[in-house]
């Protein structure tokens, strides 16, 4: 590992850990995806299992809830609670008003839903997801697989350049309900929600990775310290 990777990781710990104090036992708890929300849960799991901290969760992944159940975090779902209590999950991009771009995981789909039925929903990322204009990071759009061409061309006109996401192996990337991620690169987003509503309109977009009006807080993980950032 180079020593900045390494001291990304040092940073995108510390937020994590910040978060941890945000959680009282008898919440219930959205579980983010990717490698904070991942160093999250992994803190969170060991208070369940070695403090016998009394939560329940719904994960925003399959990776996250396998995780979160080998520690021994028992799981709810919306089904016996409509709302949660507090959501923690990464950032790709973290900008002014904490607009933020999702997905570069794949799992922005759930994960915008758990957010969206979050009282709190708080952001952990280090310090290099800062930004003042989103749209740096391809913003990554899950589409219904026939629809692909279309919405691909779509987006090509609104300016953006769609590329189809693949694995490490060059076969296409599947989301955990089954569809495409088309990655939008080359647009610097001015009207970030004049944008989400453009995006919401398109027939075969399931959902795009425009988190807006959503994060209560980021908890940004700087050389100096945790910085808590509100709207
Ligand atoms: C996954 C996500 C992640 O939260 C985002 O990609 C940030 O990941 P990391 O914490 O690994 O930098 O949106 O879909």
């Amino acid at each position: 590992m180079s020593s900045q990777v390494d001291e990304q990781t040092r940073l995108k710990q510390e937020a994590a850990e910040k978060a941890l104090e945000l959680v009282e036992p008898g919440m219930t708890v959205g579980l983010g995806s990717g490698s904070t929300a991942t160093l999250w849960i992994k803190l969170l799991g060991e208070k369940v299992r070695d403090q016998g901290l009394k939560i329940r969760a719904i994960a925003s992944s399959d990776d996250s809830e396998k995780l979160g159940r080998s520690y021994g975090i028992p799981f709810t779902s919306f089904e016996e609670t409509k709302s949660l209590d507090l959501t923690v999950d990464g950032a790709d991009e973290v900008a002014p008003g904490l607009a933020l771009i999702k997905g570069g995981g794949g799992k922005l789909l759930r994960e915008k839903i758990v957010a969206s039925a979050s009282r709190k929903f708080v952001v952990v990322a280090d310090g290099s997801k800062q930004v003042e204009r989103l749209g740096k990071f391809p913003l990554p759009v899950e589409v219904i697989r026939m629809a692909e061409p279309l919405v691909n061309e779509a987006l090509r006109e609104l300016g953006f350049t769609p590329k189809v996401r693949t694995n490490k192996d060059g076969s296409e990337y599947i989301t955990d309900e089954g569809n495409l991620i088309l990655d939008c690169s080359g647009l610097l987003l001015d009207n970030p929600q004049a944008m989400a509503a453009t995006l919401d309109s398109i027939v075969g977009v399931v959902e795009h990775g425009l988190f807006l009006g959503m994060a209560s807080k980021a908890l940004i993980a700087e050389a100096g310290g945790v910085v808590e950032r509100t709207k």
